[in-house]
């Protein structure tokens, strides 16, 4: 995977720590920006979730990777903020897709609900598959107005 001139934003909260650092491990051709949390302290979603989106938008064509228990409050508190597309995957088609048809500029993952394996493979997936434009981008330009 040649992802080295491109930035991925990750974190978490204390339910996805581990597959967080997993995935740093694994995926070393990524270059990382970790955003926290460090250890394993209770910690509440939204706070990461809106300091990792917040990057993102900063840095235009950046994305980013957010996981907690389930997914589902990282991506809900994600998709408030406008102009982030969080797609919540749980296995590598609906990644492939997130990009290809959403543009998804950030992926959730459930750390209690994907194996990391399957994780790891949602992140290949997401992260090698290309936005088809065209009709989608239509599509993504209803969201923002
Ligand atoms: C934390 O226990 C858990 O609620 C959180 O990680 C996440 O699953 C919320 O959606």
């Amino acid at each position: 995977m040649n992802t080295k001139t491109s930035q991925v934003m990750i974190a978490s909260d204390h339910a996805g720590i581990e597959l967080k650092t997993y995935l740093q491990s694994r995926l070393s051709d990524i270059e990382w920006l970790d955003l926290g949390p460090q250890d394993l302290s209770s910690v509440d979603y939204p706070d990461y979730a809106q300091k990792l989106c917040k990057e993102v938008l900063q840095r235009p064509g950046s994305c980013g990777v957010l996981i907690c228990g389930t997914g589902i409050g990282m991506s809900i508190a994600a998709n408030k903020i406008k102009g982030i597309r969080a797609a919540l995957v749980t296995n590598t088609e609906m990644a492939a897709m997130a990009k290809r048809h959403n543009n998804a500029n950030v992926l959730c993952l459930g750390a209690r609900i994907t194996t990391q394996d399957q994780a790891l493979a949602c992140v290949q997936a997401w992260i090698e598959a290309e936005f088809e434009g065209d009709r989608h981008q239509r599509r993504l330009d209803k969201l923002e107005s």
